[in-house]
């Protein structure tokens, strides 16, 4: 039986992955299905959390049940719903692979082949980091409910190697308290049913968690959220 020991607990979870449009017709967009995201809101729902889920509109997945669903399309709007939501919750995980960078214009009409305004290049802006800034916040003081971020790391390269190397350095810059390390590429984790990884505290310690269903995965991390709010963890 799943346990009930997020009762009442405020949980955001961020799911898919964001477009950042270059004209009405396209976008830079990434592989994220949402899959991972959905697995942990439903779970969570189901361990009793109220339960908000900012999920990319392109995921296309039906609504967990009990769990409230706000839809987002780019890494601005999602950063707007998070911040929102992050007020009163005390929990956030950030499971949306979220574009580091958008064009840097938006062209009104759809760019045309041949044009004189056709372009031969795409200038870029950094999308600001949403997960740092909400560690940030919650260092300053402003987001007084909030006692558990998680970031996850989408890495290529090899699991145990590589990925763990580069997660371990994305824990530090980010700041938050649990970082899941999962590695993504051709026919890795992207839109399939299963995953695997490492789960890293800021108090050092890691965990590999085992190849197998995104539920599985998703349970795994709850069972870390809840041991840091069951040992009174704030930060
Ligand atoms: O959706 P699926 O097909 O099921 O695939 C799941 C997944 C691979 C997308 C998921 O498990 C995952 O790893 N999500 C995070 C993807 C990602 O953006 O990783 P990153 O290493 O680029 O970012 C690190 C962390 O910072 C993430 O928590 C991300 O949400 C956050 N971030 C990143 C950039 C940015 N501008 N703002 C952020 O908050």
């Amino acid at each position: 039986a799943v346990p009930r020991d997020l009762e009442g607990v405020r949980v955001v979870v961020t799911a898919g992955g964001t477009r950042e449009p270059l004209d009405p017709v396209r976008f830079l967009g990434n592989r994220s299905s949402g899959k991972q995201g959905y697995a942990l809101a439903r779970l969570a729902a189901q361990r009793g959390a109220e339960v908000t889920l900012i999920a990319a509109a392109s995921t296309g997945l039906p609504d967990p049940p009990a769990v409230r669903v706000e839809r987002i399309g780019t890494a601005s709007e999602l950063q707007s719903a998070v911040d929102a939501a992050a007020q009163d919750a005390e929990v956030v995980i950030m499971a949306a692979a979220v574009a580091d960078f958008r064009p840097a214009t938006r062209a009104d009409a759809k760019m045309k082949k041949g044009a004189a305004s056709e372009p031969d290049s795409v200038a870029l802006t950094r999308n600001p980091d949403i997960l740092k800034g909400l560690v940030t916040r919650r260092g300053a003081g402003g987001l007084p409910a909030t006692r558990v971020i998680v970031g996850f790391a989408a890495e290529t390269g090899d699991a145990d190697g590589d990925a763990l190397h580069h997660g371990r350095a994305k824990l530090a810059r980010k700041g938050c308290d649990l970082l899941v390390v999962n590695t993504v590429g051709d026919d890795r984790t992207f839109g399939l049913d299963s995953n695997d990884g490492w789960l890293l505290s800021a108090d050092g310690s890691e965990r590999a968690i085992e190849h197998g269903s995104k539920s599985l995965m998703s349970t795994r991390i709850l069972d870390s959220v809840t041991a840091l709010l069951g040992d009174g963890h704030c930060r």
